[in-house]
């Protein structure tokens, strides 16, 4: 079975970046010139999918008209003959197809992908966490669907992490199947270094199967009322397989100051019509 849809959760409140996203959401801050979001939507398309579902919250709208068609604006881009501009505006509103729904309180990314229970149906399904920025020659996501093309089950993005870090993230415990491909047979969010079983973190690219709703349905609320995606999974991981891809890039967390510092600067070099003036710059901060 192919993987067609793809559920971007984005209706967290992205407490890390405020004051910046007390009015704008955390997935249009700019990487350069482009929202974060729009680059796992890019990811999304590259990797074969065909529909993309946001959930949003609460003054989430600047997603929903960044891929809108802004006829205003296209005017205007018109009759000044800023063809370049114009054909960039037009590639985000006619990227992809989304449909969106919204998670009417913040109860946790969990909830936030029950929120599309419905626009997802019975089939096996992509998520996307837009503030995980992943550099790679080959889409993060389509490694992922590469891997479900051999293994249909659960895949789960990982990434190796310094020891010291682990109690940020969600701790596979695996067994190796081959090269960077592992069989995942629990999980434990946010350990301790001395309980981790592994330093292989969870980050935020997920293929999914449906019956994650009925193990998410079941999973009581914990604290703060949320439902999370990890007690969700360790349900999934009793009676069905998980594995946890390795992939090759990498990632930069946007949804933190200094991982979004990194990510702009990154890329920035990357970029034809910045990288020269933009090393000179840095060379000069260097003394
Ligand atoms: P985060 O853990 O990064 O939370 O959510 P956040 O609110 O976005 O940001 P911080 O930590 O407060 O700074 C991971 C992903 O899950 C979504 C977020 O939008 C983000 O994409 N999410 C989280 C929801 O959609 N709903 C929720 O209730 C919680």
């Amino acid at each position: 079975m192919n993987i067609k849809k793809a559920v971007f959760p984005a209706a967290g409140f992205g407490t890390r970046f405020l004051p910046a996203t007390k009015a704008i959401p955390k997935e249009m801050l700019p990487l350069i010139d482009k929202p974060l979001i729009q680059y796992s939507v890019e990811e999304a398309k590259k990797s074969g999918l065909e529909e993309i579902i946001i959930i949003t919250g609460m003054g989430k709208t600047a997603i929903e008209d960044h891929f809108d068609i802004s006829f205003e604006l296209e005017s205007l881009l018109k009759e000044k003959g800023k063809k370049e501009v114009l054909k960039m505006i037009q590639e985000a509103s006619n990227l992809i197809h989304f449909s969106y729904t919204r998670q009417k309180k913040p109860l946790g990314l969990g909830h936030a992908i029950l929120c599309a229970k419905n626009l997802v149906g019975r089939e096996p399904f992509a998520v996307f966490l837009s503030d995980d920025v992943i550099d790679s020659r080959v889409p993060v996501m389509k490694q992922m669907v590469s891997v479900f093309n051999k293994y249909p089950a659960t895949i789960l993005a990982v990434q190796r992490v310094p020891k010291k870090e682990v109690h940020k993230y969600g701790i596979i415990k695996a067994e190796k199947v081959k090269d960077r491909l592992y069989r995942v047979f629990d999980m434990v969010e946010k350990p301790h270094p001395s309980d981790a079983p592994s330093n292989l973190a969870i980050i935020g690219r997920y293929i999914l199967s449906p019956e994650i709703f009925d193990a998410l349905e079941k999973t009581r609320h914990g604290a703060g009322g949320e439902i999370q995606l990890t007690d969700g999974l360790r349900k999934i991981v009793k009676e069905q397989d998980v594995y946890a891809l390795e992939f090759e890039g990498t990632r930069y967390d946007a949804g933190d100051k200094l991982g979004f510092l990194m990510a702009n600067v990154s890329y920035a070099l990357k970029r034809d019509d910045l990288k020269d003036d933009f090393k000179r710059f840095l060379k000069g901060l260097i003394y």
